[in-house]
């Protein structure tokens, strides 16, 4: 499912029913599966997908303010997406790094602590 995902962009519909003909399964058996995990993305995501843990550590630890600081740098919603296609911004479970929250999932990064201070860096250190 990922490597549909990485050469799609997303599991598109077509990519689902090559991936089933392919395991021999039915398609609602992959999506079964996409719907459940916040790494398979069922929509076209921007660049830098920033995936905020919205779960209990992360809650009680400022993720509220995280997130509203990431949103309103932004000028998007979670869920949304720039409209030049450069990040996504989505709310997830817990990622397993609890112990450092609040934290977010940059692509394949993690990016932990954060303070709204550390969120300007982050993203504004990306080309
Ligand atoms: S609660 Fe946020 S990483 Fe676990």
């Amino acid at each position: 499912m990922f490597i549909v995902q990485r050469e799609r962009g997303y599991l598109d519909p077509p990519g689902v029913q090559y991936l089933a003909d392919r395991l021999q399964l039915r398609v609602t058996d992959i999506w079964e599966v996409a719907t459940f995990y916040s790494m398979l993305h069922l929509k076209p995501v921007g660049k830098y997908h920033i995936q905020i843990c919205k779960t209990l550590s992360c809650k009680i630890m400022g993720e509220g303010k995280i997130t509203e600081h990431v949103c309103n740098k932004l000028g998007i919603k979670p869920g949304e997406t720039t409209p030049d296609g450069k990040f996504t911004v989505s709310l997830v479970e817990c990622l397993g790094s609890c112990g450092t929250a609040p934290m977010f999932q940059l692509n394949f990064d993690y990016h932990e602590n954060l303070t709204p201070e550390k969120v300007d860096q982050i993203l504004d250190s990306l080309p």
